[in-house]
Formats: C-alpha cells, sequence, structure tokens
C-alpha cells in the first residue's frame, strides 16, 4: 500500500485567511460543546483552506468532528474560537442578521435526509430558497440543473412520488439553484443505494466540473470520497491528513493511517 499519499496537511498556523482562489477556510477554528467536566472539544485549532472550484471530501472517524467542522463554515453554528471565513467574509464579525443572508444567499446545503417539503412539487422544491429570498429564478440556471440533474421529467411529483436518488437530486438542485459560493452537503449518499449514490456523486462532481460550482462534501465512504478533487482527513477534532485526487485504494490507505494514529492519541474529551 503506497503510505506517501498521507501527509499532514493544512495551512502554517497563524497563517492570514486567504484573499482569492478560496472558498472557505478555518484559521484555528475551535468548538467546545458543553462546560466543565461534561465538555467536548469537537473541532481543535483547525487551519484548512477549500479551493473554489474544487470538490472536496472530508473524511474521519464518527466523532471526529466532520459535521462540526461543516456546521461552523457555513455559519450554522458559532466557534467557541478561532475564524471560519466564507471567501473573504470571517463569519464572527457579522450579526445574526447578516449571518442569516450569507446561509440564504452564499451556501447551500445538502443533508443525508434530504429535508425536502413533502407538500411541494420537485420544482417549487428546488426554487424555495429563491422564493424566501424574494429573488427571481435564472431560467436558464434552473434548465441546466434540471437537465444536468435527469429531474426534467419529475419536475411535477412530490417527493413521495420520488425515489431516494431522485429526492436527492432535487436537494441538490435545491443547493444549487441560488449559486452559492459553496454547497455543504453532509453525508448526501448515506440514505441511498449504491446506484443512487453513485448518481449523487457524478451529479455532484459535475456541478464542480461543468457547473463551476464548490462542494464541500462529509462522507464515510471511500468510494464516494475518491470522486473528489481532494480528500481531507479529520481525527478527534484535528486535521490528520490530505490526499489530492484520491482514489478508493489512496483514501483506504489515509484512514488506515488514521487508525493507527488514533490508537496512540489522547481521546478528544477536555476539562
Ligand atoms: N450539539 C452537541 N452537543 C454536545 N456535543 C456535541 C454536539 N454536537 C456534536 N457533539 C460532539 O462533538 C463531537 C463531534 O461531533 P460531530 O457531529 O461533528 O462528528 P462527526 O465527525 O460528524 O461524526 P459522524 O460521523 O458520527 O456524523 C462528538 O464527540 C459529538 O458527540
Ligand atoms: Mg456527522
Amino acid at each position: 500500500m503506497d503510505t506517501t499519499v498521507y501527509v499532514p496537511s493544512g495551512p502554517t498556523p497563524g497563517t492570514p485567511p486567504p484573499t482569492g482562489g478560496v472558498a472557505s477556510s478555518a484559521r484555528g477554528l475551535t468548538k467546545v460543546y458543553g462546560q466543565g467536566a461534561a465538555a467536548v472539544r469537537a473541532l481543535d485549532g483547525v487551519d484548512v483552506d477549500f479551493a473554489a472550484g474544487a470538490f472536496t471530501a472530508i473524511m474521519g472517524p464518527s466523532g471526529s468532528g466532520k459535521s462540526t467542522l461543516m456546521h461552523l463554515l457555513a455559519g450554522l453554528d458559532q466557534a467557541t474560537s478561532g475564524e471560519a471565513v466564507l471567501g473573504t467574509t470571517r463569519l464572527s464579525t457579522l450579526d445574526d442578521g447578516a449571518l442569516t443572508r450569507l446561509r440564504r444567499d452564499r451556501v447551500g446545503f445538502v443533508f443525508q435526509s434530504f429535508n425536502l417539503l413533502p407538500m411541494f412539487t420537485a420544482e417549487a422544491n428546488i426554487l424555495l430558497p429563491l422564493e424566501l429570498a424574494g429573488a427571481r429564478p435564472d431560467a436558464a440556471w434552473l434548465d441546466t440543473l434540471v437537465d444536468t440533474l435527469g429531474l426534467r421529467q419529475r419536475l411535477t411529483h412530490r417527493p413521495s412520488e420520488l425515489s431516494g436518488g431522485q429526492q436527492q437530486r432535487v436537494a441538490i438542485a435545491r443547493a444549487l439553484i441560488a449559486k452559492p459560493d459553496v454547497v455543504f452537503a453532509d453525508e448526501p449518499t448515506g440514505n441511498l443505494d449504491s446506484r443512487s449514490g453513485a448518481e449523487v456523486l457524478s451529479f455532484l462532481r459535475r456541478s464542480v466540473r461543468e457547473l463551476g460550482r464548490t462542494v464541500i462534501m462529509v462522507t464515510h465512504d471511500p468510494t464516494a470520497a475518491a470522486y473528489a478533487d481532494r480528500v481531507v482527513l479529520l481525527a478527534d477534532g484535528r486535521i490528520a491528513g490530505d490526499i489530492a485526487d484520491p482514489t478508493p485504494d489512496a483514501v483506504l490507505a489515509g484512514l488506515d493511517a488514521l487508525r493507527t494514529l488514533e490508537t496512540t492519541s489522547e481521546p478528544a474529551v477536555t476539562a
């Protein structure tokens, strides 16, 4: 097994946030849940940059802080210390109103559980973010998404009339409709069979390669991660590896190296 793919990653701590070509970044990003003896250090000084126009996968053991990292980067939750930066916007400088607008206008989300509104058609679900923002749909962009995602014949269907894979494609179109700076996807294939999962992953990749979007995806599946341009590994709330142009084998080797690390490191629980 080629272990040279496993290298420590991330910018030098203290490096100022970047100004160009980076869609999302973290500097010293730390999140502690709870207090006192029950405190959990879910993220511990994470420094990482995610390139614009790239598809990045985040992997790591359960509880390693993947969802927490995405939530902080997307402005869904606040850091305990350190900084989450979207483009050049430091999220800690924003008040509640500005954060709400940032989440609405500059960030898209795809969740494992689809989160579609059951009474709405596929088309209405896709257009919902624009509806909420009072913005008009860009008809050409809607067409591009619908065709790229193979949803043309499904636009008038309600979620209950769609397969899991189709529902997740609707959720992806909804995440992309407002052309957000970054789409965050947390285990988007976790509830899908392998064929639907492969469809969703190739659509995510196409949205990056052909539509110029930026996607950051959490996954547990090395095959899914291999669709990405890069895999960032997390362990115990810290960046633990970085793999460029991942293959499933390279990802497995990186995860194996993590397991070795884990057996020699402290648990991520702090007093
Ligand atoms: N709201 C919360 N309150 C308290 N602890 C939390 C909260 N959310 C997460 N944690 C803890 O923070 C740590 C990181 O959780 P997180 O959900 O980020 O992990 P994850 O890598 O996404 O795991 P999984 O692969 O299981 O989804 C875990 O120890 C978790 O128990
Ligand atoms: Mg998670």
